[in-house]
């Protein structure tokens, strides 16, 4: 039977991305434009997902509020909890009933990545694996889970492994029989606590199962940290078709791929694609980009902004010589006197009042 379901992690915490995530979920921290979420959920429709299951930590309004009842993306959605969080496989497991005896995707939350999911799900359906992981070859493995290959099948799974037996990461996808649920029941916490999907899927290699995994060329991040949101706002603002919708006055210079959002005026400014420029915005005698995601209703005053991430509703004055590798929450005021020599970086949530003199 083709795979219809999608189990899609919201669990993590978020704790590197303090205090940004103080504010929102990871999940829903905003990229080149929409919230990390919105991006996975669109991939996951097309890759002919036509029902969810979301796993939430308790009380997590802001995904449920975000997500509704996935009609925005044609799905229908399901909200699972994990009470605590103890890992991947512990958090698929609140999922068991979801799925029932059906074949299934699992994608974790805050992964982006450049690629057709309906590729992976295809070749999946034609092994007769028990399991499918997609893997990416990395500089160092040691932060992920790791797999081992011989003649094109796994044979060899661990979880954040100080010697790696392979540079394969697995890359937050992965595929599944409904037998992964036998193989999750007997396993145990790892050393860090937690029951680990990577020791699951080893269970199904142990019990003489076939698993495979599918090598990603293209782009993947996992949202853990400032600087990966700024590189998957980078990446997925090279997959927008910008267009310049806003009044850029004749003063003003546009290079590159650029947004510019309707009701945003633009004045003696320089726009330096890619970027994207949100609603009804100004942005007056400043350079803004390359790499750079602006939302609604920002004011930009004498600021040069490279790199960066600026959330709706916040403004920036008097910082010519640049804020620059930034995430910005919403509401946020930054003021500065126009005497900075060095560019500024900040990192801060929402509501967030700041003087640089
Ligand atoms: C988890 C998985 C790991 C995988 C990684 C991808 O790690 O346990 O195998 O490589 O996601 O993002 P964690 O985010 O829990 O450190």
């Amino acid at each position: 039977m083709a795979i219809r379901k999608a189990v899609v992690l919201c669990a993590g915490e978020g704790t590197r991305l303090r205090p940004l995530s103080f504010s929102r979920p990871k999940h829903l921290m905003q990229v080149a434009g929409r919230p990390l979420l919105s991006w996975i959920l669109r991939a996951l429709a097309d890759a002919g997902i036509e029902q969810i299951g979301v796993v939430t930590p308790p009380d997590a309004d802001a995904i449920q509020e975000f997500v509704e009842d996935g009609a925005q993306w044609g799905m229908t959605t399901t909200y699972l909890v994990q009470p605590r969080p103890l890992g991947l496989a512990h958090a698929l497991s609140t999922a068991r009933e979801f799925l029932g005896a059906e074949s299934f995707l699992m994608y974790l939350g805050d992964n982006a990545l450049e690629w057709s999911l309906a590729e992976f799900i295809k070749e999946f359906e034609a092994s007769q694996a028990q399991a499918a992981v997609l893997v990416k070859q990395v500089a160092d493995p040691r932060q992920y889970g790791v797999v081992e290959l011989a003649a094109g099948e796994v044979v060899r799974l661990v979880e954040k492994p100080p010697e790696p037996p392979s540079n394969l990461a697995i890359a937050g996808v992965y595929a599944f029989a409904p037998v992964i649920f036998d193989a999750i029941d007997r396993i145990t916490p790892s050393t860090r606590g937690e029951y680990e999907i990577t020791d699951a899927i080893q269970r199904l290699l142990d019990d003489g199962g076939k698993v495979i995994a599918h090598e990603l060329g293209g782009f993947w991040e996992d949202a853990g940290s400032p600087e990966d949101l700024l590189r998957i706002n980078r990446f997925y603002l090279t997959q927008l078709r910008l267009e310049v919708h806003g009044v850029v006055d004749p003063a003003s210079t546009v290079e590159g791929a650029v947004g510019v959002d309707v009701g945003t005026q633009v004045t003696n400014s320089r726009l330096s694609g890619p970027c994207l420029i949100g609603k009804d915005s100004v942005v007056a005698n400043s350079t803004v980009g390359p790499n750079v995601t602006l939302g609604n209703n920002c004011h930009i005053l004498n600021v040069q902004l490279q790199n960066c991430i600026v959330e709706d509703d916040t403004h920036i004055e008097n910082l010519p010589a640049g804020v620059v590798r930034s995430v910005i929450g919403r509401q946020v005021r930054i003021t500065g006197q126009g005497c900075c020599t060095r560019p500024t970086r900040i990192v801060v949530g929402d509501m967030c009042r700041i003087e640089v003199t």
